[in-house]
């Protein structure tokens, strides 16, 4: 073969080992699968905790797999036939939806009141999948771990869980099986050791 002809097979290998790499690479910024025995106990505690709160209908309500919000201890679809990208001025969350919840009406609020892109669909997933998806820069928005702890600890509709108001019957909403403190620990935890995701 002539040297001229080694030109463009070598440069094809040479694109897809870099393609390669910087995909692994792309993989491994945020977060990394426990090969064995590598997720120390804490960790993996603080990813329990962590991952009680997540799974919690609190937020699995705003982070559906489909196109509608749901409603209640029992994850019922949001009344009123409301899906995303259909919306109009009546349907628009925020007509509902205000920055603070109304005990009267029964509609829970807080500032951004808004449904959960598609990317960001949490219901169904197992907790393994929610911690995969929430770490991929691909699906997460573009974040990082750090912004994910900031979203995690300080954002106004992650905090709501914990004070979720009174639903339209009048019955408080419930709260998620973890105390806020505890659970903006557990993230830190979970976030400093690296973001290990237990194999299972
Ligand atoms: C009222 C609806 C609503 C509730 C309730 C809600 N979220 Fe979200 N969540 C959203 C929206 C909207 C976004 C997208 C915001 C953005 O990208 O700026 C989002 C994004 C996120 C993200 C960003 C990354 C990703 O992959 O999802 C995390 C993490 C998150 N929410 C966690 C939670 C947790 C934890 C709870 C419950 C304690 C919760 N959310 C409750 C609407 C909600
Ligand atoms: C026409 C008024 C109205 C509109 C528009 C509206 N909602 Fe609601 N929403 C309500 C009412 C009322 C409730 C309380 C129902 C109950 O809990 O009994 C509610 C409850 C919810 C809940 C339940 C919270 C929980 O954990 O139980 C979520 C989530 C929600 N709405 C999301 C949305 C999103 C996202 C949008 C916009 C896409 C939206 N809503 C638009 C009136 C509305």
């Amino acid at each position: 073969m002539k040297p001229t002809k080694l030109i463009l097979p070598s440069l094809l290998i040479f694109f897809a080992l870099a393609a390669f790499f910087i995909s692994k690479g792309n993989e491994e910024i945020n977060t990394r699968i426990a090969e064995d025995n590598t997720t120390t106990v804490e960790s993996e505690a603080a990813f329990e905790k962590m991952m009680d709160v997540l799974t919690h209908q609190r937020c699995i309500n705003c982070h559906p797999s489909d196109d509608t919000p749901k409603q209640g201890e029992d994850s019922h679809p949001h009344n009123f036939g409301l899906v995303r990208g259909n919306l109009n001025a009546a349907t628009n969350c925020n007509t509902c939806h205000q920055d603070t919840n109304n005990d009267w009406s029964g509609v829970p609020g807080a500032p951004d009141w808004s449904l959960a892109p598609h990317s960001m669909r949490w219901e169904g997933l197992s907790r393994i999948e929610i911690a995969q998806s929430m770490m991929d820069p691909k699906r997460n928005g573009g974040r990082t771990a750090d912004d994910i702890m900031h979203h995690l600890t300080e954002h106004e509709l992650v905090l709501w869980a914990w004070t979720p108001g009174i639903d339209a019957s009048g019955n408080p909403r419930e709260l998620p099986p973890v105390s806020k403190e505890e659970y903006i620990e557990a993230v830190k935890t979970w976030i400093d050791n690296g973001a290990v995701i237990p194999k299972q």
